[in-house]
């Protein structure tokens, strides 16, 4: 059963439409990340969700109960913000422990239910201390033990890990996991970094412009994109375009930057543009033709070394850019500038872009021109 509900939510201030007609549910227990970029209406819809903002439109349910026009006190649910909005004077024992107190839960079971929270989020002995002499990591921490003390039904992250660095960032989404399982709690997790919501995530909701673009399992956002925002928002790929024509009893997309290549099934009829991309991680790179499918030639420009991997930037015939990644390091001067390297890709890693969107593509870039 699905314990909270955002249903066709619209939220405008004045003639901005921040959330538009938004539908999605989070289970009992799921994990529930909100992707998108910047503005496109993330912290808004939590912030309903929240009760801190009231929909122009729409209903949102919390197990089963319709809670649109209940004000935040009166729901059941626990807030982290980027800012960890700890209070500076208090002591982390006083932040953790203050929505206790606003409950009117007696000092002393208080103390004892502080004591029990900040244990389970591996911070002990820093009850007495203050907020400013830990960490950020740790300061995250206090802010998690504060959102949970009071057994809230609902979760909201709001980029909670954003301000961390990134080695602290990828250690913690660890840690939030293990605490969302532990805690087994309902989580609405806002975030525009993909790897995160990935990582952490039962589902994803992808937004865009305050539209939902796309909502599911992590593995299924990425491998079946179904619009032409989500193909392109998610993962490093290069973008090409073409008219599906017959060739020599074959049916191939030949695209505008030169490159002709075999579709995955099913087929679409000849004629139609069509638009793919080629994830980076996808593609492979060698220095002499290997004569497997979909290969074509690009010139080198530039290789990039990252740690875990290893970054390939090539131009194809018409100047189009296109980047290669390998999994960890690649001898950096395997290549030199100038090169003439040799892509495949196989036509099932082909990620296709929803035809009709890709139809209505050409009008947009004419406008542009
Ligand atoms: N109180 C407000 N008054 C007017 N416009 C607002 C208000 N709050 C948000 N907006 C607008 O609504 C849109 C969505 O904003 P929101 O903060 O929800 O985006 P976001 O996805 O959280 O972005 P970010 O990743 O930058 O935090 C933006 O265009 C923003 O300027
Ligand atoms: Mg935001």
């Amino acid at each position: 059963m699905s314990h909270v509900e955002v249903e066709h939510v619209t939220k405008r201030f004045d003639d901005v439409v921040a959330v538009d007609d938004v539908s999605f549910t989070a289970a009992e227990g799921e994990f529930v990340s909100l992707l998108g970029p910047s503005g496109c209406g993330k912290t808004t819809t939590l912030r309903m969700i929240a009760g801190l903002e009231m929909p122009t439109e729409g209903t949102i349910r919390i197990g089963g109960e319709d809670v649109t026009d209940q004000p935040a006190y009166e729901r059941e649910i626990g807030m982290v913000f980027q800012h960890y909005a700890l209070f500076p004077h208090k002591t982390v024992g006083e932040n953790v422990g203050f929505p206790l107190k606003m409950r009117g839960v007696p000092a002393e079971r208080r103390r004892e239910r502080v004591a029990e929270v900040l244990d389970r989020v591996r911070l002990p002995d820093v009850m007495d201390r203050s907020p400013e002499e830990l960490s950020g990591g740790q300061q995250q921490r206090v802010a998690l033990a504060r959102a949970l003390v009071f057994e809230p039904d609902v979760l909201l992250m709001d980029e909670p890990l954003s301000a961390l660095d990134r080695v602290l960032r990828e250690q913690m989404r660890v840690e939030v996991q293990r605490i969302q399982r532990e805690f087994d709690i309902t989580t609405i997790y806002v975030t525009h970094d993909q790897a995160e919501a990935f990582a952490m995530s039962d589902r994803v909701a992808v937004l865009d412009d305050g539209h939902l673009s796309q909502q599911g399992r992590p593995l299924d956002v990425y491998e079946n994109p179904t619009s032409e925002f989500v193909a392109s928002f998610i993962g490093e790929s290069t973008k090409l375009s073409g008219p599906v024509v017959d060739r020599e009893g074959r049916r191939v997309l030949e695209t505008d930057a030169g490159v002709t290549l075999t579709l995955p099934e099913p087929v679409p009829p000849a004629g139609d543009r069509l638009t793919v991309y080629l994830r980076a991680e996808k593609l492979s790179l060698s220095a002499e033709p290997t004569g497997a499918a979909n290969e074509f030639p690009a010139t080198m420009t530039t290789t990039n070394y990252l740690g875990e991997k290893t970054q390939f930037f090539c131009t194809l015939e018409d100047g189009t850019e296109l980047v290669v990644a390998e999994q960890g390091f690649t001898a950096l001067d395997r290549y030199d500038q100038g090169d003439t390297v040799y892509v495949t890709i196989p036509p099932s890693d082909l990620v296709v872009a929803h035809a009709d969107v890709a139809a209505e593509q050409p009008a947009v870039d004419e406008s542009v021109v």
